[in-house]
């Protein structure tokens, strides 16, 4: 098939990539001129493990194209994903102005019919108001067109995204059209290899809702198990046992009960807010939601708490060494991130900073945490932050901080100090080794 990926964010370029990788020949469209030129000989501008060589592969076949326009690109194309962003407006809704002026631009230049695909998360109502801006450019031209908005939202994890693409749980299409249905069904056939179909198709509405609800729902895991760890310290529990507990049943599961120093990123911050504005506008107040939010917003501050616990209010002389800057391991994405969160606190009761990341150190001075730069050092290496520094500090689970050398850490620290955000390790061990080890949900 044709594809058309407009937007080429995280989502954009990932599924116009792995698109093409499935032998569809795929154009992403994007209104930024440099980062289009940079696509073109195959740079790409995020962090995100097998995709670069992806793109540069599907270039070379002639599968993959990147173009700043638009029209010329509707006239061949079979399907166009709406794959723009939907950044957090001020109230806490979606800011939709991007997906519609993308709508309004489709209906300016379509010259056949099209099936339309919302990929961005959008609220509920989206495709409705996208089919009526399409509906409008067309009337405004004065020509008559077959075309369907469907809704086809995207689970991907970052620092995962390849796999969750290519081989999806499942992906759901919302679509009040037929045909349409079976034109998705057609695409993406060639991703389930066994013969369990997993696509689901539902309605619209249900679509555009279940990406919101799936999020929401594991940002609820999230805070519902951080939310245990603070009693678990307070009633003398060890939350990572209580954890394995309760994962063993198999109706609860292991995923997402990691507790730790609450959720950030690019989705569940902005989508769990979202949710909750639209049972707002709909007239019902989410109670649930709520809490979800307000756990993790007090939870991002937890570590920095037990930092000024131990060394007081005042961090004037104290230097403390952060592992670990990004959201979430494999990715250099810093949005949201609880490190930012923390690092703050810490340098505003005076605090210097000496951190260590493998991927996120260039959004972290250049954006993140410009602003606080006098107070922030940025090392090559985890154990160059070390010298000198009063604890270390662990803000994001890297395979490479897994297992470091105790010994060498114990050596530059000016006091066996660890604050682990991420209960990378074991408490026993930690006291045999004579740290004093303070973590997640353990006392
Ligand atoms: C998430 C969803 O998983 C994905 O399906 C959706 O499309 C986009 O949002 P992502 O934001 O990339 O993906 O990261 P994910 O791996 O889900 O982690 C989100 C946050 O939850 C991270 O901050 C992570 O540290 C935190 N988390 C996750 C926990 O604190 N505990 C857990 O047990 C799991």
């Amino acid at each position: 098939m044709n594809l058309t990926v407009i937007g080429t964010g995280y989502v954009g370029l990932v599924s116009g990539t792995c698109f093409a990788e499935m032998g569809n020949t795929v154009t992403c469209i994007d209104v930024d001129s440099q980062k289009i030129e940079n696509l073109k000989k195959g740079i790409i501008p995020i962090y995100e493990p097998g995709l670069e060589p992806m793109v540069q592969r599907n270039i070379k076949n002639k599968t993959l194209h990147f173009s700043t326009e638009l029209s010329e690109n509707l006239e061949n194309c079979d399907i166009a994903f709406i794959a723009v962003g939907t950044p957090m407006g001020e109230d806490g809704s979606a800011d939709l102005q991007y997906v519609l002026q993308v709508a309004s631009q489709i209906g300016q230049h379509m010259s056949k019919p099209l099936i339309i695909v919302d990929k961005s998360t959008v609220p509920v109502g989206t495709a409705d108001k996208v089919n009526e801006t399409i509906a409008k450019e067309l009337e405004k031209r004065n020509v008559s067109l077959d075309f369907h908005v469907v809704s086809n939202p995207e689970f991907l994890k970052e620092g995962d995204a390849i796999n969750d693409f290519m081989k999806p749980d499942r992906v759901v299409v919302g679509s009040d059209d037929e045909l349409a249905t079976e034109k998705m069904r057609t695409l993406y056939a060639p991703f389930f290899r066994s013969s369990t179909d997993r696509l689901i198709t539902m309605d619209v509405k249900s679509a555009e809702m279940t990406k919101y609800v799936a999020n929401a729902m594991l940002a609820t895991k999230i805070s519902f198990m951080n939310e245990v760890a603070n009693i678990c310290e307070l009633v003398g529990a060890d939350v990572n046992k209580v954890r394995i507990g309760i994962g063993s049943d198999s109706r609860i599961g292991y995923s997402f009960i990691y507790p730790g120093s609450g959720y950030g990123g690019s989705c569940f911050p902005k989508d769990v807010k979202a949710l909750k504005k639209t049972a707002e506008e709909n007239g019902y107040s989410a109670e649930l939601i709520g809490a979800v939010e307000n756990v993790n917003d007090r939870q991002k501050l937890v570590i920095a708490n037990k930092v000024v616990s131990h060394f007081g209010e005042n961090l004037s002389n104290k230097t403390f060494a952060i592992w670990g800057l990004a959201f979430k391991p494999e990715t250099d994405d810093m949005r949201e991130a609880p490190s930012i969160y923390i690092i703050r606190e810490l340098v505003a009761r005076g605090a210097k900073i000496k951190a260590y990341d493998p991927k996120a150190m260039d959004e972290a001075k250049h954006f993140y945490l410009k602003d606080i730069s006098e107070s922030v050092e940025y090392y090559n290496s985890k154990y160059e932050t070390l010298d000198g520094a009063d604890a270390m500090i662990l803000l994001t689970e890297w395979k490479e901080f897994r297992s470091p050398d105790f010994a060498e850490i114990k050596k530059q620290l000016n006091q066996p100090i660890i604050f682990d955000g991420r209960n990378q390790y074991n408490h026993e061990r930690m006291a045999d080794n004579d740290f004093k080890y303070y973590q997640i949900g353990k006392k």
